[in-house]
């Protein structure tokens, strides 16, 4: 089987590499753009790092997400997160639009959406479709603080493969999201079963971030804020994760046969040494590949503000064009610090960074 996450990882890295390798901090136009829809909730995970009590009023209305997805290019990959993307109610429109001119990933917890949604993503062909596990069962539900939420998620999936079937259609592909926690380390192994099971395409285990300034505001305007400078320190729930019990799952998932794809957040992170580092906060700057994400990638926050991944504003959609912004001056002297760099400190456990010596079954 084509392992597509494998093959559109190689070429993003590529697109980005080519215009890295100059200092100018130029890019060729964005090849992924994540907008985060809202930063409301119906959960409240304990471990996530959204911000909150942003009002309804500041986010993005309907009319400016289609401006948005208006200026980006055809070629471009798009996904749709939040926040809980279907706690808005025009969030239905926002897929249908993005879907007639974008191929579309969006990330969710699976406990607001319905049938006509689903027959939606399938009719339409989303590409796509992400949703978290965190556990079999209580076990999730108590994580993600919501009785039946796991009920939910797994319904979803069950309604779309069903979808899928009755219009013999390939799409959309399903990711699940595993983050690693105290909580959940014993049935990671179980969690795969059931994705196989379910015939889920894609598994990713991701390990939490270090850093609360990767991938969420609030925004820092100066490139050498110690947020982006230091080492982060992590949460301090991984302290907890018993890494004997953590092996042993892995090493179970590793010998698994099935038709799931494994991924994990960092890639390549899921190997003793890798794990060991990761848990410990030990983790250097040389153990991971240089990045070039920020010359592939952009992200637009629930109020329109653009920035490359770590939490530094270039710019804002209220004000700019995406283009603009793009190759404007703030986002190339984050390009270039970044390419002086390889990486920054404050990058250290980012879903999208590379461990060197690591497993994980995508290459790259
Ligand atoms: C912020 S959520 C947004 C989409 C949706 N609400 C959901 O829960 O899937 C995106 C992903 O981030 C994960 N996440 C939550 N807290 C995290 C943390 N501290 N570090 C890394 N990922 C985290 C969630 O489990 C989820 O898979
Ligand atoms: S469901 Fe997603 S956005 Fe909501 S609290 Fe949980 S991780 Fe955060
Ligand atoms: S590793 Fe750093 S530069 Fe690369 S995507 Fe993550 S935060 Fe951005």
């Amino acid at each position: 089987m084509i392992n597509y996450s494998d093959w559109h990882k190689r070429l993003v890295r590529i697109y980005g590499q080519i215009p890295g390798f100059f200092s100018s901090g130029y890019a060729l136009p964005p090849l992924v753009v994540q907008i985060e829809v809202t930063h409301r909730c119906n959960l409240n995970c304990s471990t996530c790092y959204q911000m909150k009590g942003v009002k309804i009023e500041e986010e993005l209305n309907l009319e400016e997400i289609r401006g948005i997805i208006d200026q980006l290019p055809r070629a471009a990959f798009l996904t749709l997160t939040g926040g809980e993307p279907f706690i808005r109610e025009d969030m239905p429109e926002i897929i249908n639009y993005a879907l007639s001119r974008n191929r579309c990933n969006i990330l969710t917890n699976g406990t607001l959406i319905g049938e006509d949604t689903i027959r939606m993503f399938v009719e339409k062909g989303l590409f796509l479709f992400g949703t978290s596990l965190d556990g079999i069962g209580s076990i999730h539900d108590k994580i993600r603080n919501g009785k039946g939420t796991y009920e939910k998620a797994v319904e979803v999936i069950r309604s779309i493969q069903k979808h899928k079937e009755s219009k013999r259609g390939k799409y959309p592909l399903i990711n699940i999201n595993t983050l690693i926690m105290p909580q959940n380390i014993e049935c990671l192994y179980e969690i795969l079963l059931v994705a196989e099971k379910m015939e889920v395409d894609y598994l990713t285990i991701m390990f939490p971030k270090l850093s609360d300034a990767q991938y969420t505001p609030p925004f820092y305007d100066d490139l050498n804020h110690e947020k982006f400078l230091s080492f982060p320190r992590g949460p301090e729930f991984l302290d907890a994760i018993d890494q004997s019990i953590l092996n042993k799952q892995l090493r179970l998932i590793k010998s698994h046969q099935g038709s799931v794809t494994i991924r994990s957040y960092p890639y390549g992170i899921l190997e003793p040494e890798g794990m060991q580092k990761y848990l410990k906060r030990q983790l250097k700057l040389q153990d991971f590949y240089p990045c070039y994400v920020p010359w592939s990638t952009v992200c637009i926050s629930p109020r329109g503000d653009v920035y490359p991944c770590l939490a530094y504003r270039v710019g804002t959609i209220r004000e700019n064009t995406l283009k603009a912004v793009w190759n404007g001056q703030c986002f190339r002297e984050y390009r270039k610090k970044l390419r002086k760099m390889s990486l920054m400190p404050g990058c250290l456990g980012c879903c999208y960074s590379k461990f060197k010596k690591g497993w994980s079954q995508l290459i790259f």
